[in-house]
């Protein structure tokens, strides 16, 4: 069902706005297109060109490789029809580029998604879909993939209080995570506890298993039985808006969080031993907070020189003290019949102790892997919203 042809409806192939003029300099052609100039190098050209004797990167069935395109690259001619570029080489390949595509590419930069930031203000804010519809329908599921693109956070409502729902909704957003807690679990309080989600104490807001190189991407709440009037509220953080406060008020302890390695960890003895060096905060390559892995109960004694050791226990206790700031947290009750489902590179999630004499809290929880969820959101873009499938997404965690 996701899997639509690549050029079905891409953006290129869509919107062809005219080439209006073209001048070669040298390595360079200069394209005016949709009312813009553009500068294009001849070799980048030739590398773009996706013919059949070329190859598609897109598929992987490529037969053409960088090496292949010397610096030198001789172009023999451009010739500019009304939506086509038309360059034949030295060699006598011909390629043919597309205006909406040489469009697309014109600025010489990926078009980025800028994520919504949000704090408390999340209630007005949060997007609510209905189980059945994300089930059944694609448009109802790309709109709750879009809210998840947007906010990092949706809820789905009139999930059925029953064990088996869990995975029927989790699984229209990408391949189930197997864990070494299994698929789906059970969050319900017990005395023998083997993780604090089990107990029935408060949790500062955290993301899930930083001590794993590569952490769970979206996480599933799907509450069975809620310990309602007995505590157990849940606090949802945004990571990025924390993230962004550091950067704004506290610079040097941002930086901290961007640079230095903190490692996480998590010992069952005999069992697992999991333990990874990353960055609290991962900017992309342009310098955006793109993931966030934090967690106060996984972290290990920190190794830092002497002289900057107090410092990155402070950028510690500054992201714990605005994670903490109910200014920061959506708060909300989970009912019986509402999934929450987040990313967890960016949304912490946390919760008010409750008493388990008074009321059972059932949840059932699972994890996506991020990428299958931002394949789903690509794949139906291509069918639903063309211009949004190619936009580079914050990538997580990635260190
Ligand atoms: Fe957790």
């Amino acid at each position: 069902m996701l899997d639509t042809p690549r050029h079905a409806s891409a953006p290129s192939a869509a919107i062809s706005p005219a080439i209006e003029a073209i001048q070669i300099d040298g390595d360079r052609v200069a394209i005016a297109i949709a009312g813009r100039q553009a500068r294009f190098s001849t070799r980048w050209l030739r590398l773009a060109c996706e013919c059949e004797t070329c190859g598609d990167t897109a598929s992987g069935k490529r037969w053409l490789t960088p090496a292949d395109v010397p610096a030198d690259v001789a172009m023999v001619s451009a010739d500019a029809g009304k939506n086509e570029l038309t360059l034949t080489w030295g060699d006598g390949h011909v390629s043919r580029h597309g205006s909406g595509f040489l469009a697309a590419h014109a600025s010489g930069a990926a078009p980025r998604f800028a994520p919504k930031r949000w704090n408390s203000d999340l209630a007005e804010r949060l997007g609510r879909f209905p189980f059945e519809a994300v089930v059944e329908d694609d448009a109802a599921l790309f709109g709750s993939l879009r809210a998840l693109r947007d906010h990092g956070i949706a809820m789905l409502t009139g999930v059925p209080a029953e064990a088996e729902a869990t995975a029927r909704i989790a699984g229209r957003y990408g391949p189930i995570r197997e864990t070494s807690y299994g698929k789906v679990f059970d969050l319900i309080s017990r005395p023998d506890a083997r993780v604090a989600g089990e107990t029935a104490r408060a949790q500062i807001p955290h993301t899930d298993e930083p001590f794993r190189y590569s952490p769970p991407g979206f996480i599933f709440f799907h509450a069975i039985r809620s310990g309602a009037g007995a505590g157990g509220t849940s606090l949802m953080v945004d990571g990025f808006h924390v993230a962004e406060t550091m950067r704004a008020a506290t610079p040097d302890l941002f930086d901290v969080l961007t640079r230095h390695g903190v490692t996480f960890h998590r010992e069952h003895a005999g069992e697992v031993f999991f333990s990874a060096e990353a960055h609290v905060i991962s900017l992309d390559a342009t310098g955006e907070v793109t993931g966030i892995r934090f967690n106060d109960r996984c972290l290990a004694p920190q190794a830092a020189p002497i002289d900057r050791i107090d410092g990155l226990i402070e950028a510690l206790a500054e992201m714990t003290r605005l994670i903490c700031d109910p200014a920061n947290q959506f708060q909300h009750q989970l009912q019986p019949g509402e999934a929450l489902v987040f990313d967890n590179q960016r949304v912490m999630h946390g919760r008010t102790a409750f008493d388990p004499t008074l009321a059972v809290r059932h949840l059932r929880s699972c994890n996506i892997d991020r990428d299958g969820v931002h394949s789903a959101f690509r794949t139906l873009a291509r069918r639903f919203a063309p211009l949004e499938a190619e936009t580079v997404l914050y990538q997580g965690a990635i260190f």
